[in-house]
């Protein structure tokens, strides 16, 4: 008994113990704060590099980190007595999974708080591309000639038009519900086969959500949107290949990750008419676009805002600080990455 009562104090004393808690990107401090009492938090108002990181592993016990933070094999490698990563995103590719269970360091994420938000921002590119808002912006900007003509500046419409969903998790699900308000009839490709009655209530005048493989969903789409996790498997999903199967009038909608598009590929392909047009919010070098691009009347770019709406950044943000909060209590994480 004595034994017990011995380890259930030293069991209270480490759950109440300060941690050291390494923010490595900036982040709403206040929300973190407030998740995270009585515990020492170091950043949160710069990018920590890969040397300031590799500095704070080994004391900390656990990480708040970013989607750009390198937490390879060799980083995981500097910790002593890390606990916990608590990623502020849905999206974990920076993190060696594999490196962090054998330090037996657990890691969390932010799904279920985020996707509304960015499929709100996937299907703004969508009808900025089709629609060519950002062309004719520049145009009213740029003080061309311009008047109410019926030839002028014509898009692609979306009524009856198809929309494939390549990954239809939570985000890709949330796409698929705007697309089907939009009249637009939906094809997916995924792993597994997916519960779509939600898609299907959206509009009576759709046809029922289907699952394709991914040579006829690139054959039939008039948008592609990309929504799956960066994986060796999804590396250049989008590839020469697939950009030659997609039709010549076909758009590409990119909030995923950058790298799931070969964006040499992508570059030839749009210079060439191979495809109508991209809508990217995410690349494969993160920031640096590749130049060709941002000449392009037919892309639109954004820089990696997908969730970028202040309560979704505060509910991840909370999540994420939780997440820790949990772990460091003795407590299982919310939404770990399993
Ligand atoms: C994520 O959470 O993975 C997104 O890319 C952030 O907007």
């Amino acid at each position: 008994m004595w034994a017990t009562l011995l380890l259930q104090r030293v069991v209270v004393t480490y759950s109440n113990a300060m941690a050291r808690i390494i923010v490595t990107a900036p982040q709403l401090m206040s929300v973190v704060n407030e998740e995270l009492p009585g515990h020492e938090i170091v950043g949160g108002d710069h990018f920590m590099d890969r040397q300031e990181l590799a500095d704070h592993i080994a004391t900390a016990d656990a990480l708040l980190t970013s989607l750009s933070d390198p937490l390879d094999a060799e980083m995981i490698g500097k910790a002593a007595k890390l606990k916990v990563i608590g990623q502020c995103a849905a999206g974990f590719n920076n993190i060696d999974l594999g490196a962090a269970k054998q330090a037996g360091v657990v890691v969390t994420a932010t799904p279920g708080v985020l996707h509304e938000t960015t499929a709100d921002l996937a299907f703004t590119l969508l009808l900025e591309v089709t629609r060519r808002t950002g062309e004719a912006e520049r145009w009213v900007r740029a003080g061309k000639a311009w008047r109410y003509d019926h030839t002028f500046m014509l898009g692609a419409g979306l009524q009856g038009a198809t929309l494939g969903i390549i990954g239809l998790g939570q985000i890709g699900e949330a796409m698929a519900r705007r697309g089907a308000a939009f009249g637009m009839n939906v094809i997916y490709n995924a792993r597994h086969q997916k519960n779509v009655a939600a898609i299907d209530a959206v509009n009576p005048n759709t046809q029922p959500t289907r699952r394709v493989d991914l040579d006829e969903l690139l054959a039939a789409s008039d948008v592609v949107s990309l929504h799956c996790p960066l994986t060796e498997e999804t590396r250049h999903i989008i590839d020469e290949n697939a950009l030659n199967a997609m039709k010549k009038t076909a758009y590409l909608v990119n909030t995923a990750r950058g790298a799931c598009v070969d964006e040499a590929a992508l570059v030839k392909a749009l210079k060439t008419g191979l495809i109508a047009g991209a809508g990217l919010d995410v690349f494969e070098d993160e920031p640096t676009i590749t130049e060709d691009l941002l000449t392009m009347e037919n892309v639109v770019l954004l820089p990696h805002i997908g969730s970028a709406a202040l309560p979704t950044r505060e509910a991840m943000s909370r999540l994420a600080a939780r997440n820790i909060a949990k772990v460091l209590s003795g407590e299982p994480a919310e939404t770990p990455v399993e």
